[in-house]
């Protein structure tokens, strides 16, 4: 039963035009299940190692699916993960790559629910999951590594705290994302999307706290709902020589922990991202230690989705939020692991998308069989929505 019997892998394209690997797994009782990989542009320094898709399939082929095939049973997740462990041979993945890693993980999970005939999210939490589905954060304006002269803030990030079910969050940040664009229509910046599908306009951070708060404010009183709004400020990605690099200028450790903490107090932050580098996790603590616990401080680049690193972070009471990414760390059993690991210790788990994505829904699953209070997985557009749309569709048992 599950016993893993064909393992197939090919290049397929992702919402950057990248390619990407896709992984089909089939077993000995009719399971079939299809996973993709996604892809991040502004990757923590510590994520398990993405190898060219050509590379990272060849390898895989070669070295993983022999392991699989006719040896291993899809319906155990552990004995997958660890098999593409002991196949790759590295801590990072870096012999098959993370991304075939991870697609081959998701799909024998997909397989194994096909088996039973359950959805994912069933197979993935058991029966006794909690039925608290994710708050999703939509990114409504964004820069950084998403968008060329756009905000040096990565992503705005609207949250409809108040929402009574997923389906009112979603159409809340969609919504917002269309306030957003009105506004910035008014205010004379017509401008393109990122890679996230924000809007991208060639404005100030300081104009866009402006636009987001007005789109926020908006949105609350046509819903009737709390809206606030959050950040992913990716703060390894401007950190060099020491300090932080911004379109107006620099900023030292201590003064950025000042801004973001004079950011969180004027804008009611519900969420503040990798505000620090990524090494930084005494500059965690003292912002953690400083702000007051209503806000949650989340750690991307810094915890990279792995035991290890968060387990540090618990220690020196870095953050009180951890994102998840399966891709950073390659399998869905490390994942797990690390949203227990959080979880066990007061951290809020962010489930996550990439910003090279697909129509892969699998993520929207995640969250819900590990009862996650958050995902990340846009506003707008259609590697977005597939995630979004399927959280809808979890919601109303359909
Ligand atoms: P990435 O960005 O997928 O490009 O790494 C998303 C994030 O930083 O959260
Ligand atoms: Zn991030």
């Amino acid at each position: 039963m599950t016993l893993i019997t064909e393992v197939g892998l090919r290049r397929v394209l992702d919402s950057r035009g990248n390619p990407t690997v896709e992984a089909d797994v089939y077993t000995d009782d009719g399971g079939f299940g299809r996973a993709k990989a996604p892809s991040g542009a502004s990757t923590g320094e510590h994520e398990a190692i993405e190898l060219p898709v050509s590379e990272a399939i060849a390898s895989a082929r070669e070295q993983a699916v022999p392991r699989l095939v006719g040896e291993v049973y899809a319906g155990d997740q552990r004995s997958v993960d660890a098999a593409l462990h002991a196949a790759d041979g590295t801590d990072d993945f870096s012999e098959i790559g993370a991304n075939s890693a991870v697609a081959i993980s998701m799909a024998a999970a997909k397989a194994a629910a096909d088996v039973l005939g359950a959805p994912l999210f069933q197979h993935l939490g058991g029966t006794f999951r909690g039925d608290e589905l994710p708050t999703p954060l939509g990114n409504v304006v964004g820069g950084g590594e998403h968008a060329a002269d756009a905000t040096d803030i990565q992503e705005f990030l609207v949250a409809p705290v108040g929402a009574p079910s997923v389906e009112d969050a979603v159409f809340a940040n969609a919504a917002a994302h269309a306030a957003v664009a009105d506004i910035l229509d008014e205010r004379g910046h017509a401008c393109g999307k990122g890679d996230e599908g924000a809007w991208a306009p060639s404005i100030t951070d300081e104009e866009a706290f402006e636009v987001v708060e007005q789109a926020v404010d908006a949105v609350e009183d046509e819903v009737g709902f709390e809206m606030r709004f959050g950040l992913d400020v990716a703060a390894a990605e401007m950190y060099d020589d020491g300090v932080y690099h911004y379109s107006d200028g620099t900023r030292t450790p201590e003064e950025q922990i000042d801004y973001i903490a004079g950011l969180i107090d004027e804008y009611n932050l519900v969420y503040v991202e990798d505000p620090l580098d990524e090494e930084e996790y005494e500059g965690f603590a003292t912002l953690t230690d400083r702000i007051s616990t209503g806000t949650l401080v989340c750690g991307d680049d810094l915890f990279v989705t792995n035991v290890a690193r968060l387990q540090e972070g618990i220690e020196q009471g870095a953050a009180n939020s951890i994102l998840i990414k399966p891709n950073q760390i390659g399998t869905l059993s490390d994942t797990v692991d690390a949203i227990e690991l959080a979880t066990e210790n007061g951290y809020d788990a962010v489930v996550s998308h990439r910003s090279g994505e697909t129509e892969d829904t699998t993520i929207a699953h995640l969250a819900t069989a590990t009862s996650a209070p958050f995902i990340k997985t846009g506003a707008v557009g259609g590697e977005r929505t597939a995630k979004l749309n399927e959280l809808i569709r979890i919601e109303h048992n359909a």
